[in-house]
């Protein structure tokens, strides 16, 4: 009898259809507070309302993520039930309190209050309760990340907890690389709900590159209809040059940019477009190549590497190229971060061409023998040179033109070489000396080190355990969960508070597939999102691991690809 009841309960368990399952706050990112009464619990049943003010859109559609992540994740159909104020579930907009301050005014909020909340469960239900919506659609996700998985369930019970949560970093990005390979709209939909999931807030799109330019721009529509396809693409990652023979193309419309921008700001993401100027270029030269020094003919490039072939540094048509260009990506991306790029670009061509050193000597840029923290890598010239301030010329000129709309430029660490221009952020590549280096300057700083966070890099020691990437083994989950961002032996408390957060980037040379970009972004995601929003007296890898099958049985209930080792 007992043998058969036991084989019943499995067959049920098996089944997914329990009588009630029981929530988990064990959840990655790690809140930072958790209280948890284990000795009593609410359980969530289906037809119980949430209750929200329905004059508020954004509310609106975060109360409607709570049913649907509710519904996905446990079979649970809650109703929306706004006018309903004893509804179980219940989200609501807070106020600071200003207790104990004389202040009249208060203090506006920063960006991390902006997505602080509480997540209380008690006898009288659920209450998420946040100062703006940003911080309900956190609390949301933490609410769903606490779920048990289940086909069917009777009835979820969710442990007494009281959760206070806020990020450690207002930025907190992630990079995809649609310059090598093209991902398409409903791809990168994934790719930001994975994001979200995970509480990132910045998506780096990497819309142009040597292989291919992805970006719609009107003025000059050959641009992308015709710097977007190369003829033939390079195969494998080794050094040795054999095409495919197979013309591989594909851009963004401005709408579908549009699309993406609107899609992530639902999520509470926001899109930072980059452009990579003036090295990265050769699609656009392919177009133009009045743009470079030679004349060309430039091919859109068919392999992986830093080319030398660039904008022309002394042409004046290149600065009315670049800021047609970035008007129109302001134009379609309301980001108050613009990337310009700026890295790996070989001064060659400018020591030898006729415009850039007329350019040099009009605006008396001297060499100087200065070393440049951050310096070295692939392709760039190193130190204060002449023609490394004409490239600070270029970023200074594009850095006015996209505050005159508003935004701040970031660039990659390179921009450092030639003297950074005045209110420019430094997104820290090549090791984190280049973003040290700037927060001493009083420059904001993003930390996304190769070492560190470059997940375009393998995972595993055994490269027969995955497909062939960029590099060598280097970035293991351990190992980005390990990295300190704002460096602390090397920074003081103030030059600490210019370090705006951290990135992970996946390039994509050798990653030409949804499912490879989930493989290399999955689990490194999670270590990452610990760095982005733990402090760091929260973090234990040993504990992180403990807690990450629970995240995975998401990643499985969502169809992503992901790494099941994890070292
Ligand atoms: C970079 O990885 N070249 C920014
Ligand atoms: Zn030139």
């Amino acid at each position: 009898m007992i043998k058969r009841f036991l084989s019943f309960s499995v067959l049920l368990i098996m089944a997914g259809i329990v009588n009630a399952q029981r929530a988990n706050y064990n959840i990655i990112p790690l809140p930072k507070e958790v209280k948890t009464d284990t000795t009593q619990q609410f359980t969530l049943k289906g037809g119980m309302g949430i209750t929200y003010d329905s004059s508020n859109t954004e509310i609106t559609r975060t109360a409607k993520f709570v049913q649907e992540w509710v519904k996905e994740a446990t079979g649970i159909q809650l109703q929306l039930t706004p006018e309903d104020k004893t509804a179980q579930i219940k989200l609501a907009i807070s106020t600071p309190s200003n207790k104990g301050k004389k202040a009249k005014q208060p203090a506006p909020l920063t960006d991390q209050q902006k997505e602080s909340y509480t997540l209380s469960v008690n006898g009288k239900g659920i209450l998420l309760s946040a100062y703006e919506p940003a911080g309900l659609f956190r609390a949301a996700q933490t609410l769903r990340k606490s779920l048990p998985i289940a086909k069917e369930s009777k009835g979820v019970e969710l442990p007494f907890v009281q959760i206070t949560d806020q990020p450690r970093f207002s930025y907190r990005g992630v990079l995809l690389d649609c310059g090598r390979h093209f991902f398409s709209i409903e791809f990168i939909k994934q790719f930001l709900d994975a994001m979200a999931l995970h509480g990132c807030n910045q998506f780096h799109w990497h819309l142009t590159e040597d292989q291919g330019w992805r970006f719609e721009v009107k003025a000059y529509p050959d641009l992308a209809k015709k710097g977007s396809i190369r003829e033939k693409t390079v195969i494998g990652p080794g050094n040795i040059r054999i095409y495919d023979n197979i013309p591989y193309g594909g851009y963004y419309t401005q709408d579908e940019c549009r699309e993406i921008v609107r899609y992530a700001a639902e999520r509470y993401i926001n899109v930072v477009p980059e452009i990579d100027m003036p090295g990265h270029m050769q699609s656009a030269l392919h177009v133009f190549p009045n743009l470079g020094c030679t004349g060309g003919p430039y091919p859109v490039a068919p392999h992986w590497g830093v080319m030398r072939e660039v904008l022309c540094g002394g042409n004046p048509e290149t600065l009315t190229f670049l800021k047609t260009v970035f008007g129109e990506l302001c134009d379609v991306f309301p980001s108050p971060y613009i990337h310009i790029g700026g890295d790996e670009c070989p001064k060659e061509r400018w020591q030898k061409c006729a415009k850039c050193q007329a350019k040099i000597k009009e605006l008396g840029l001297a060499s100087e023998d200065i070393k440049v923290d951050g310096d070295g890598g692939r392709g760039s010239q190193d130190g204060r040179s002449a023609e490394n301030k004409l490239q600070t010329y270029i970023n200074h000129e594009i850095e006015q033109f996209l505050a005159s709309r508003g935004r701040s430029l970031i660039g990659w660490d390179e921009i450092l070489a030639g003297g950074l221009t005045e209110n420019a952020i430094v997104m820290s590549w090549r090791g984190t000396k280049g973003g040290i280096a700037a927060a001493k300057q009083k420059h904001r700083v993003i930390m996304s080190p190769n070492v560190f966070a470059y997940i375009d890099h393998p995972q595993l020691k055994d490269y027969s355990k995955q497909p062939q990437t960029t590099g060598s083994y280097q970035v293991s989950c351990s190992k980005m969960y390990s990295f300190e961002p704002v460096v602390p032996e090397e920074l003081t408390e103030e030059e600490q508070n210019y370090i705006l957060g951290v990135q992970a980037n996946l390039w994509t040379e050798h990653v030409a597939y949804p499912e490879h970009a989930f493989l290399q972004l999955l689990p490194r995601l999670a270590s990452m999102s610990e760095v982005q929003w733990c402090a760091p007296q929260q973090k234990n890898f040993d504990n992180f691991k403990a807690r990450l099958p629970q995240l995975q049985k998401f990643y499985d209930k969502l169809g992503y690809v992901y790494c099941h080792q994890v070292e």
